[in-house]
């Protein structure tokens, strides 16, 4: 039985977590954290408390899909009680990033802009087409969000425009290209948003050459996707002791 404690408990992703969990028999949530105590979170069937000290149980493992401010006190947590952390929460800063990586000499963190099987795929797939395609195509990313979302570009498109740049020589991430006129680069990947409805996730990677396209496309149709995933690396990271885990970790179970 594998203990979660779930923080973000009350958000929409938090949500979809605990759903999932409820129907498993190899785990369970232990404690819940949310600056949001709401009564629908207090009802969900685990203590759930504002912030991570206030716990004074044990668990396997914490599985966040909050906010990037919470990563210090859950890093602190998880390096004093040796408790492995699943960071899912997306939009952190380069500062947070390094707190991640100089955790991980002493507990198991596991960090993934994105949960599912599926973009892990298409990462992949990308790698392949940006190595075959070299600098004579053209890289944009376009990916699309409900309009909730706090951050962006998408911890996702990050993900793949980093894939792609891991595989050529030069590249520069262009976000606005309203703010500057001039013809592009063959070095540039374009990263765009777009915010509206209820759109869970979508992201298209286009690759353009001279008188052809190749466009590499994947939709999020649920929550679901990503709390399956979620739960899935809290398993694999709960046994860890130190050191950085992915999703690739995960699929390849390394
Ligand atoms: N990695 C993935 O596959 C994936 C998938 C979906 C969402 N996300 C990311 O997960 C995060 C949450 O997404 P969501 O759609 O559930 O958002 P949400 O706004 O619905 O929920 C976030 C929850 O976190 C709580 N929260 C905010 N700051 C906190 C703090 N300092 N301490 C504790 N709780 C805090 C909020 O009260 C809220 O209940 C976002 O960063 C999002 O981009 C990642």
């Amino acid at each position: 039985m594998t203990n979660i404690i779930l923080c973000g408990c009350s958000g929409r992703m938090g949500d979809a977590v605990s759903r999932l969990v409820a129907d498993r028999s190899d785990a369970q949530i232990v404690a819940g954290i949310d600056i949001n105590t709401s009564a629908a979170a207090q009802a969900s069937g685990f203590p759930v408390y504002q912030s991570i000290s206030e716990f004074p149980g044990k668990a396997d493992v914490i599985v966040d899909f909050s906010h990037h401010s919470a990563l210090p006190a859950l890093l602190d947590y998880a390096v004093k009680n040796g408790t492995p952390l699943v960071i899912c929460t997306t939009g952190h800063t380069e500062e947070e990033l390094e707190l991640m990586r100089s955790a991980s000499e002493k507990v198991a963190v596991f960090f993934s802009g994105n949960m599912s099987i599926g973009i892990n795929l298409i990462m992949e797939l990308c790698r392949q087409a940006a190595r075959a395609l070299g600098d004579n195509f053209d890289v944009e990313i376009i990916e699309k969000h409900h309009n909730k979302k706090l951050d962006a570009p998408s911890g996702t498109a990050l993900m793949l425009a980093d894939a792609i740049k891991g595989e050529r020589d030069n590249t520069e991430y262009v976000y606005e290209r309203h703010s500057v006129r001039r013809q592009r680069d063959p070095s540039e990947i374009g990263i765009h948003s777009v915010r509206g409805g209820t759109i869970v996730g979508e992201h298209e990677v286009i690759f353009a050459g001279n008188n052809e396209m190749i466009t590499i496309s994947h939709s999020a149709m649920s929550r679901e996707i990503f709390a399956a995933g979620a739960v899935r690396a809290a398993v694999y990271t709960a046994g860890k002791t130190a050191g950085m885990f992915n999703m690739s970790d995960v699929i390849h179970g390394k």
